[in-house]
């Protein structure tokens, strides 16, 4: 079964039904494919859990498809979070604020702070209209490994017994970004994504003090864990074609993704866009290609540094950490 049939407004009645009695449903945004169970039903979101191998403690995001919902789940949500959500909803903005008593406890790990996003795929937005209720969701694959970006990913991962929406290809294709905006006096960026801090900034006619992840040791975030978004071959960055061949020399099989002017006759791999933006929607595909290659490792050619790069060298950082 695995892929809900039928017109957007059967498949929303059919994922809300679902959600509804308990089940988790594989949804699509506009970032990665998301794993969703309904806020109210702890069975359904430890489920998530078991499912995903996911240690419990490691919170999840709510979504949300209105204001209200909002206002339910959040408490003392700061000015500058206000401005922050007039320019990014519905879109690829996390942001972490004081919970209401209505979020239990499961889903934030612990912690007296939810994260809470509107993604901006019309189906999802529908079906959480629909269900009446936030969607708790992470990632729709398994604990550590890299995101789906579309149905199969979810399949490929997760087995064929979940129900799938097909949302289509994700148009990111990398994770929202995540800001803590529990505290009046500062934010940070907890996780950078499609929205860079530069767009962050400039969205705040007056914003507060910007404080580097580093500082806090008291949120839970994926920056915390050295490993993540990780294929199950070794993934490597090199930067020079010296360093390339080493690596050629030494696993003799192995996968290039490369950016720039290679000698492409010579090379097992494929090429990846060069612009930021696109690379991102690109990555995951070709990481899990990668995977599936006979080659005993992944090549990656390091990206540029810059802000606009910031998504995609923190993503590379961890897949390729040991
Ligand atoms: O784009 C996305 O954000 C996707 C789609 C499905 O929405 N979701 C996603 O979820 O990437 P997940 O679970 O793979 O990553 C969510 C991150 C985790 O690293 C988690 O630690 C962090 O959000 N997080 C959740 N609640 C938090 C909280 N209360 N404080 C700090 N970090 C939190
Ligand atoms: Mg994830």
């Amino acid at each position: 079964m695995a892929v809900l049939t039928g017109d957007d407004h059967q498949i929303i009645n059919k994922a809300s039904n679902f959600l509804l009695t308990g089940h988790v449903v594989a949804i699509p945004t506009e970032t990665v494919y998301g794993l969703a169970a309904d806020i109210m039903q702890e069975t359904a979101i430890s489920n998530i859990y078991a499912l995903k191998n996911r240690p419990i403690g490691h919170p999840l995001i709510v979504h949300i498809a209105n204001e209200k919902q909002l206002c339910d789940y959040a408490i003392d949500i700061p000015n500058y979070a206000i401005h922050l959500i007039k320019a990014f909803w519905p879109g690829p903005l996390t942001l972490v604020l004081k919970k209401s008593a209505k979020i239990s406890h499961l889903i934030t790990g612990n912690q007296d702070t939810v994260a809470i996003r509107m993604p901006s795929h019309k189906i999802t937005l529908g079906i959480i209209e629909k269900v009446g209720r936030g969607l708790a969701a992470p990632s729709a694959n398994q604990f550590g490994r890299i995101s789906p970006t579309c149905p199969q990913h979810v399949i490929d991962d997760l087995g064929s017994s979940i129900p799938i929406v097909d949302g289509g290809d994700c148009v990111i294709g990398i994770e929202s970004t995540i800001v803590n905006a529990s505290d009046p006096n500062y934010f940070t960026v907890l996780r950078p994504g499609h929205i860079t801090i530069d767009q962050l900034k400039s969205a705040l006619t007056s914003y507060p003090k910007i404080l580097h992840q580093n500082k806090l040791n008291d949120v839970k975030v994926s920056g915390c864990l050295k490993s993540h978004y990780a294929p199950k071959k070794p993934l490597i960055l090199f930067s020079s074609i010296d360093e390339l061949s080493y690596y050629k020399n030494k696993f003799k099989n192995i996968y290039v993704v490369y950016h720039s002017k290679l000698n492409k006759p010579t090379i097992n791999g494929c090429a990846i866009s060069n612009d930021p933006v696109q690379f991102a929607k690109e990555l995951y595909l070709i990481l899990r290609r990668a995977d599936q290659s006979t080659a005993y490792a992944i090549l990656v050619e390091m990206p540029p540094k810059g802000i606009a790069w910031d998504a995609i060298n923190d993503r590379l950082k961890k897949s390729s950490a040991k």
